[in-house]
């Protein structure tokens, strides 16, 4: 038993459905989620920079003394390495293999998409980890960075014009591909526009929602080391963001389906920044 708080971390929204799920499957777990808003989008930038603010979003959790950190975010993901995670001495996942190895089990056809932001597919991150699974597995990548701004902009109605004319715009690509039955949602805040993504592909291409698929994973990792929180209670869930906290709460709350009242509380990027420099 272990009931202290799941750590989860993303540049914005898209973890999110990495906590949706969590709060389905593990009702009684406690989570404190940080949202960088005040510096999304992550998919766009280099490498280092990437990797020193997910340094800084870990030393914040960590400060909350979380028994996990899940890093519900492809880009984080795709460009940490275990040796890094490890620094923190706190148990980490990101959403690769994950999502991978539900990809992999998905697919019948062995044609498999993946459309993430430019820092994911630029690292073919989700084709390694599918290929350390299945080898035979056809891998097609494309960057969709505009859906993480619809997103962070609350522009998730699949009745949306401008959200259909990107996902048409982007999703052409796989056009020929008819062989294609699965494609993973390799940027955790792509669920939030599924409707939009499965009603291009007429639902007849199997969608892997890379936070739910995480949010499994945190599940079975946490059940096989005894670590589950074992209170009677509810558990909560606190939001921690960079930016405004009421233009996080509003798209939050449509997505997660409920009010979100007094948790969501503002941090600063300086004090971030500070924190990861007192680690070093
Ligand atoms: N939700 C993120 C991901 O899964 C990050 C999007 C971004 O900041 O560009 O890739």
């Amino acid at each position: 038993m272990d009931n202290r708080p799941i750590g989860v971390f993303d540049s914005g929204l898209g973890g999110l459905t990495a906590v949706k799920e969590l709060r389905r499957i593990l009702p009684r777990e406690n989570i404190v989620y940080f949202g960088d808003t005040g510096r999304v989008p992550y998919g766009n930038r280099g490498r280092d920079t990437i990797l020193a603010f997910a340094a800084q979003d870990m030393a914040f959790l960590k400060q909350h003394d979380v028994k996990m950190l899940v890093a519900a975010c492809g880009t984080i993901s795709s460009v940490m390495t275990e040796q890094l995670a490890g620094r923190m001495g706190i148990p980490f996942t990101g959403v690769v293999l994950p999502t991978a190895q539900a990809a992999c089990a998905a697919s019948t056809t062995g044609v498999v998409g993946v459309i993430g932001t430019s820092a994911t597919i630029r690292s073919g991150s989700f084709a390694k980890a599918i290929h350390n699974i299945r080898g035979d597995v056809k891998v097609l990548g494309k960057s969709c960075p505009l859906f993480v701004s619809l997103v962070e902009n609350g522009y998730i109605a699949s009745d949306n014009p401008v959200v259909q004319l990107v996902t048409r715009d982007y999703l052409r690509t796989f056009d020929g591909e008819a062989d294609m039955d699965t494609l993973i949602l390799g940027c955790t805040h792509f669920p939030l526009i599924y409707d939009s993504i499965a009603e291009y592909f007429h639902y007849n291409v199997t969608l892997i929602d890379s936070g739910r698929a995480t949010a499994q994973y945190v599940q079975s990792f946490l059940t096989e080391r005894n670590m589950l929180c074992e209170q009677d209670a509810e558990g909560t869930a606190d939001y921690y963001v960079s930016d405004n906290t009421d233009d996080f709460s509003a798209v939050a709350e449509r997505f997660l389906g409920g009010p979100l009242g007094n948790r969501v509380h503002h941090i600063n990027v300086e004090e971030l920044s500070a924190l990861a420099q007192e680690r070093e």
